[in-house]
């Protein structure tokens, strides 16, 4: 079958790889319809989480169509159209039985790398790299589903395509940063970043009744996208002062919840840009915090951070006095999507969430590199790029 190939540092091919095979009495093949980039891709496209090899294929957020179930999958039949959690996880470990599936102990079937270097494995991702299981990834015609009955979600039949296939990550992950940031009714609630990931943040802190949601980005197509379909205030961190509009779209208190959704390869105007460049590309610090570091200067006191972004390993001139002495609470996690996806599907079907305005750009997945080049450096208005394998 084709699929979308990692090759090395910023080089992708498409190319012939083998068909799936069922392995698993709990497995299902899907026939991919759709499959999306992901702000995460770009951090394995740019050798950031240095785990991949020559040939594994990329992908994690898809929707498709069931061609094969394993004997025990009880949840789904041949034909069945279903979006599948980026996340694999069992639905019976201790973890599961506690909603925290990204944290499954039974998902990464490789787990010795991430327990060298975080003490603990957390659970698996599709086309995520071997730190996170070497599951081949959905950038292809077919993919090998395990745990099918827990990981993949029939979709509702007045929902599309194209609304649906968000349901995989970039929702339940939005979705996941207000729930587990604490977001209550009447909260002032600021998000860093507004591509697909922020958006979805945004839109749940909406939902969840935040009396004001302010989206913060650079980049004024994606700032426009969130006034439009997701009813939040913007906030361009080139030309406003982030702090100073913060502090009067709060009363002065600063945020109630702030939710960083930008990760490891952040950017800034000021000085601290260059400085974290440098330290970065001499592996002096792994990851680029800038984003988490304002998120937590400007919370205010007693608030909530939440990092939706992702962070590989070790950070520089992190602000743990400011974390502890305004009394913030910290979190972050891979999404829990398993919990939400159900809720976001019935949600889609209401029309209260509208997700299809990331796809910006849909192509055959023979174009899936040039649609990186679109996505990685948000050329043309990329927000997202889809791949369509069937066409
Ligand atoms: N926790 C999870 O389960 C999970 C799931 C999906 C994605 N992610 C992570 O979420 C992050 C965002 O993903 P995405 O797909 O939306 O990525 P994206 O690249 O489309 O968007 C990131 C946005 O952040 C903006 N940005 C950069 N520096 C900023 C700053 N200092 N302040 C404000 N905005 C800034 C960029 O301009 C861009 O619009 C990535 O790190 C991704 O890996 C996490
Ligand atoms: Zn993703
Ligand atoms: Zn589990």
């Amino acid at each position: 079958m084709k699929a979308l190939m990692w090759q090395g540092v910023n080089e992708l091919s498409v190319g012939e790889v083998p068909d799936p095979t069922m392995r698993n009495e709990q497995d299902a093949i899907i026939r991919v319809r759709k499959t999306v980039t992901c702000g995460s891709d770009l951090h394995l496209l740019g050798g950031y989480i240095p785990f991949m090899e020559r040939g594994d294929v990329l992908g994690h957020e898809f929707l498709g169509e069931v061609v094969e179930v394993g004997p025990q999958v009880r949840k789904h039949k041949v034909g069945d159209r279903v979006v599948v959690c980026s996340f694999v996880s069992c639905g019976r470990c201790w973890y599961c039985q506690r909603q925290q599936y990204s944290l499954c102990d039974n998902g990464n079937t490789n787990p010795a790398i991430t327990e060298n270097v975080w003490g603990f494995a957390p659970g698996g991702c599709y086309g995520y790299s071997h730190a996170l299981g070497g599951f081949a990834g959905s950038h292809a015609e077919y993919i090998r589903v395990p745990y099918a009955d827990q990981g993949a979600f029939t979709v509702p039949d007045g929902v599309s395509d194209e609304r649906a296939l968000f349901a995989s990550d970039a929702a339940p992950t939005g979705w996941m940063g207000a729930d587990l940031g604490g977001v209550k009714a009447g909260d002032v609630v600021a998000v860093w970043g507004a591509g697909g990931v922020g958006q979805m943040a945004a839109r749940a802190a909406v939902l969840l009744g935040a009396e004001r949601v302010i989206i913060i980005d650079r980049f004024a197509n994606r700032l426009q996208m969130a006034e439009k379909y997701l009813g939040v205030e913007t906030l361009n961190y080139q030309t406003q002062d982030v702090g100073g509009e913060l502090l009067e779209r709060s009363g002065g208190r600063g945020p109630d919840v702030c939710i960083e959704a930008v990760g490891m390869e952040s950017h800034s105007t000021g000085p601290q840009y260059l400085y974290d460049q440098v330290k970065q590309q001499l592996r002096l610090e792994s990851d680029r915090p800038i984003a988490a570091r304002q998120a937590i200067y400007h919370c205010r006191k007693g608030g909530s951070v939440f990092l939706l972004g992702v962070y590989a390993n070790l950070v520089d001139k992190f602000p743990l006095g400011a974390v502890m002495n305004k009394g913030l609470t910290l979190r972050g996690a891979q999404q829990h999507g398993h919990r939400y996806i159900p809720m976001l599907l019935e949600r889609m079907a209401r029309g209260e969430l509208v997700t299809e305005h990331l796809a910006t750009h849909t192509m055959p997945l023979d174009e899936a590199p040039q649609g990186y080049n679109m996505f990685k450096n948000k050329l043309d208005g990329c927000v997202r790029a889809v791949f369509e394998p069937a066409r």
